[in-house]
């Protein structure tokens, strides 16, 4: 698991969980659903995936499937932000599984509030936690398979420093909680004027270079601050726009 067991807000766990994956599920996540999509539904496994798209109407789904970076054999989508375009998306519901973000959703589910950030959304994302009085914030970065990973992390310093700038008013404040929020703040500091350098630098960034040419999805998942969009869990495992 890469989070702890959640525990309720009354037994002092979150009242809110962001959950992120900027290269490249919540990015992808995100366009999606900016483009018109119906809804995200999150899997961590491809069986139960395929089992939950037959029950839904052919015409109205798609399945996406990524794995090591690449596209699942036989799935309409990869995890490419740049396929989920309007013509292919609009009005469909994405049945979506990813090796880690996909999975880092499935983790916090019961959270009462879980979003999904990227560094498109990272203001947004901040401004609804910020408007919606959450109190104590788990941000997850997906990271590989159990590993810390850069880009995940300078996005949640983003959304931390977006915070910090929203609540300015009086009685209203953000403390972190803990090292890896303070280092990812710092990591934030280091490459906000040029997060594309960070994410191609990151680990991950590295393995889609060996994959081929990703040069267009290394620009749309650097990009800060192009979306106003936030997707929110509305049941267990479907994200929607909010
Ligand atoms: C993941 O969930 O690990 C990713 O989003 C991998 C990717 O498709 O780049």
């Amino acid at each position: 698991e890469c989070v702890p067991a959640v525990r309720s807000p009354e037994e002092g766990g979150p009242d809110a969980a962001v959950v992120i994956d900027v290269l490249r599920a919540t990015t992808t996540i995100a366009w999606s659903l900016q483009n018109g999509a119906e809804a995200i539904e999150a899997f961590a496994d491809l069986a139960a995936l395929d089992a939950a798209a037959a029950a839904w109407p052919a015409a109205r789904t798609l399945r996406a499937g990524e794995r090591g970076g690449e596209r699942v054999e036989g799935y309409d989508l990869g995890n490419s932000p740049l396929a989920v375009t309007p013509e292919r998306v609009k009005g469909k519901r994405i049945f979506m599984s990813t090796t880690n973000g996909t999975r880092s959703l499935q983790a916090v589910r019961t959270v009462p509030l879980l979003l999904t950030a990227c560094l498109p959304n990272r203001t947004a994302v901040a401004r609804r936690l910020v408007q919606g009085g959450a109190e104590r914030v788990w941000i997850v970065g997906s990271g590989w398979e159990g590993d810390y990973s850069l880009e995940d992390s300078l996005a949640a310093g983003a959304v931390a420093s977006a915070a910090t700038e929203l609540a300015v008013a009086p009685h209203r404040g953000v403390s972190f909680g803990n090292d890896e929020m303070l280092a990812a703040l710092a990591l934030w500091q280091q490459w906000h004027t040029d997060t594309e350098t960070c994410l191609r630098a990151a680990s991950h960034g590295q393995r889609l270079i060996g994959l081929g040419d990703h040069d267009s999805d290394f620009r749309c998942c650097s990009a800060v601050d192009t979306l106003t969009l936030v997707p929110v869990q509305t049941e267990p495992g479907v994200l929607k726009a909010a």
